[in-house]
């Protein structure tokens, strides 16, 4: 039976490649994508996951979400990285359909509602429609199937700031509050991605093999490699937000470990996850009580490339 997701989503390049990769793939059954800012602003992030979908060639609904984090004033968009449109430059101009009426957290609640036990929630952007859907409906812990969030780092340094991940960077209050509640949480942060590597060669066979999507993901890419080998001195990607979707279709390409994970929520540290393995230091104040969050350490990168690229394969 296909898995029943939500993609809660800032597109975003990655984010480009994860939704095209879900709505690809058969193992899955997008419910919806609910938009959230981080890559750039909500307008423009629900514009483009609309355009995606367009892309896709998919029916399915984006609802538009939070435009801000819950406490903190709103981060800087990293155009340097994606673009000012968020798609590198190319974001398609217009859109033929709409997003729902309904706000995402709305949206969020009501179909976790209507699917009782077996809608898989995947945000691959900041926490905050996740942490207001919670807020707004507490039953929703009980009724989710399972969180696969693409956020933190556990034993590796952040990626905009040396203690910090973006997506825990941009709202840290709205993390900690899903790390903090009683619901099956994996956490596929960068011990993971780093280990998938995407590089120039790859999207060139995307763009041969992946029709019009392989095709708008070479263009829109290109800035984001540029940054990754003028700023960081990578000749490749690392594959953040594709790599929450595989582990939910491939879990055995990652290494996990049962931690409990808690959120620095400000000074130089904020965004900072820390990630207590659940057999040591216990008796710790501050830990006991602590939700249990499959924390991921490593992934097979090879295969997990080798299995996006089957799967994008026209
Ligand atoms: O750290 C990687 C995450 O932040 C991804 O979700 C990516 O889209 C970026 O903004
Ligand atoms: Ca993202």
């Amino acid at each position: 039976m296909r898995e029943k997701i939500i993609i809660d989503t800032d597109p975003g390049i990655d984010d480009a490649f994860a939704i095209f990769y879900a709505l690809r793939s058969a193992q899955f059954d997008v419910l919806g994508l609910t938009a959230v800012y981080g890559n750039a602003s909500i307008e423009q992030t629900t514009h483009n996951a609309l355009a995606l979908v367009e892309l896709a060639g998919a029916d399915c609904p984006v609802a538009r979400g939070a435009g801000d984090p819950l406490e903190i004033e709103r981060r800087a968009y990293p155009t340097m990285v994606h673009g000012e449109d968020g798609m590198g430059g190319f974001a398609p101009t217009t859109v033929s359909k709409a997003a729902v009426e309904r706000h995402a957290v709305d949206f969020i609640i009501d179909t976790v509602r209507a699917n009782p036990s077996s809608v898989t929630l995947v945000p691959i952007g900041p926490l905050t429609n996740i942490a207001l859907a919670l807020r707004k409906a507490p039953d929703l812990a009980s009724l989710v199937k399972r969180v696969v969030l693409m956020g933190g780092a556990a034993q590796l340094n952040g990626n905009v700031t040396p203690a910090a991940e973006a997506n825990i960077y941009d709202d840290p209050h709205a993390a900690e509050m899903v790390f903090a509640a009683d619901w099956e949480v994996v956490m596929l942060g960068l011990d993971a991605t780093h280990d998938v590597h995407l590089t120039r060669d790859d999207v060139a066979a995307l763009a041969r093999d992946g029709g019009v999507q392989g095709q708008f993901l070479q263009q829109a890419s290109e800035q984001y490699f540029d940054f990754h080998s003028d700023v960081v001195g990578l000749d490749f990607c690392h594959f953040h937000d594709p790599s929450a979707l595989i582990y939910c279709a491939k879990p055995e390409l990652f290494a996990v470990q049962a931690s409990s994970v808690r959120v620095v929520t400000d000074g130089f540290a904020s965004g900072k996850t820390i990630a207590k393995p659940a057999t040591r230091f216990t008796g710790q104040p501050g830990w006991e009580d602590r939700a249990r969050v499959s924390v991921c350490l490593s992934a097979d990168g090879p295969a997990v490339l080798a299995h996006y690229q089957a799967t994008m394969k026209l």
